[in-house]
């Protein structure tokens, strides 16, 4: 038996409502055919955007959507995706599969996405291969409501309002593909670019520089030096992979070790956090410049017979798990983690959805982000943990990961993973500063590599469980390979 204790007087650090973001990526099938099909298309869609994608991303609340890369952003040049569809310049999508981009999904068509869905735009711009004055027109172009030759342009395209975007990431992954920089060379060009990405009227910009990848924490250290002044949020870029990068493996195939190696990556999340937060707080010790994990997420072989480009892969119970962990590692640094984007929203990598056609699934992961959505917003409780290990093949992880938190309600919300693939284990919950009347719960459970997909689109889904009194404390079964989330009341 595992035992929890939360205490319920302990409201700490709010839970920002953007750690359940979401990335996407002209990549694959995550723009086209994943989330805009165009105004003439037989799939149900309003303004070109699927209805059925929107409505799942409404209902967990999804609320910030970064766009247009990863690394296509430092290719992206946003004035070839403005003005009449037909006339937009096409490119090379070098990155993903070299593929034509016809530049149909552009500023106005992420835009009115980011309005169906609800959520705040997050956008990145071009520091790579594009300009400063590139990068301070988009600005303009989006924000500024007055006479200026971008606020012209954006209405002559149609659009006289200015729009608000408060995210602006001053380019992706320059250490890698968004120009091989060095962190000297990267932080000077942000200090530069940055300069020029301005906030018109009441539009804040909230500036976020391209942090590091994985435990590069020489990176960390040489851009918070050189450029901490100058932003509120750097990103952090780290990937699961099970496997290495070369040979990857299987999304659905896998042993009990491989099950195991998986989520101890996952876990790493933690140590990267921990150390990353301690070289910021050398240079930020009010934590004023937010960490933004703005890339996560599992990366496996992709699914056989697609694309290589494309990174289409499955999502099982695996994933859910993965997720699950990392959610609740997001939310216990919620005093420096300020947003988090999952890689990517459908049809790539950790996908919450994918299509085919007309039909859409909903992944294991979905499940989890509807799971924890009651964390957004809410402020993040104490929680004292005693669980035992799991693991196989010389992989070991804890049994159980949890994190609580407690709304503007006084509700409090506890979500719990088991990680052990197999055998349930029973949770013996204790609130402290809080008598409950009542512990509603759901969950979700089945065997690690079990999916949904088209032809099966209800095989994972949560269902209630029962969460009993015992005494002063309350018990839960969970089962192996499950996720729950309980509400107090
Ligand atoms: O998400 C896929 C790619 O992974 C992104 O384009 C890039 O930023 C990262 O390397």
């Amino acid at each position: 038996m595992s035992r929890l204790t939360v205490d319920a007087r302990s409201a700490g650090a709010v839970i920002n409502r953007n750690l359940y973001g979401n990335f996407s990526e002209h990549l694959g099938h995550c723009i086209y055919g994943g989330v805009f099909v165009g105004e003439d298309s037989a799939i149900p869609n309003v303004n070109g955007m699927r209805t059925d994608v929107v409505e799942a991303l409404r209902a967990i609340r999804l609320p910030v959507l970064r766009w247009p890369g990863g690394c296509f952003a430092d290719e992206y040049h946003w004035k070839d995706g403005i003005g009449p569809r037909g006339q937009r310049k096409k490119m090379v999508n070098t990155h993903w599969g070299g593929v034509t981009e016809d530049n149909s999904f552009g500023t106005h068509e992420f835009m009115e996405l980011c309005r169906q869905i609800g959520c705040e735009p997050y956008i990145n711009g071009n520091l790579g291969s594009g300009t400063v004055q590139e990068m301070s027109e988009w600005m303009e172009y989006l924000t500024f409501d007055g006479v200026s030759p971008m606020a012209q342009l954006r209405a002559a395209n149609g659009h006289p309002d200015p729009w608000r975007v408060k995210y602006f990431g001053v380019g992706n992954e320059n250490w890698g593909c968004g120009g091989n920089m060095r962190p000297s060379f990267y932080a000077d060009n942000y200090r530069r670019y940055q300069t020029y990405v301005r906030s018109y009227g009441e539009n804040r910009v909230f500036k976020i520089a391209c942090g590091p990848n994985g435990d590069d924490y020489d990176w960390t250290r040489e851009v918070m030096e050189i450029a901490g002044r100058y932003m509120q949020g750097l990103s952090l870029h780290y990937y699961t992979v099970g496997g290495t990068w070369e040979h990857k493996h299987s999304a659905t195939q896998f042993t009990r070790e491989e099950y195991y190696e998986l989520l101890e990556k996952a876990l790493f999340m933690e140590e990267l956090i921990v150390k990353h937060t301690a070289v910021m707080d050398r240079f930020d010790p009010e934590h004023r410049v937010g960490l933004v994990v703005d890339e996560w997420g599992t990366w496996h072989q992709v699914e056989p017979g697609t694309d290589p480009g494309f990174l289409y892969q499955q999502n099982t119970m695996r994933d859910a798990l993965v997720a699950a962990v990392t959610l609740n590692i997001f939310n216990r640094h919620a005093d420096r983690v300020v947003m988090a984007n999952l890689a990517q929203l459908v049809n790539v990598l950790q996908a919450v959805l994918l299509t085919r056609d007309d039909r859409m699934v909903k992944t294991p992961t979905y499940h989890v982000f509807d799971l924890y959505q009651e964390h957004q917003d809410a402020r993040l409780l104490a929680c004292a943990l005693d669980t035992g290990a799991a693991g196989a093949g010389g992989h070991a992880v804890p049994a159980l990961s949890a994190s609580a938190s407690v709304d503007a309600d006084g509700e409090v919300h506890i979500t719990v993973a088991n990680l052990a693939d197999q055998g349930a284990e029973e949770l013996e919950l204790r609130l402290e500063g809080c008598r409950p009347r009542e512990i509603r719960g759901r969950i979700l459970a089945g065997k690690p590599a079990d999916r949904n997909d088209f032809d099966c689109p209800s095989r994972v889904e949560p269902r209630a469980c029962t969460v009993r009194p015992e005494g002063e404390a309350w018990r839960v079964m969970l089962p192996g390979c499950s996720v729950a989330a309980l509400t107090v009341r």
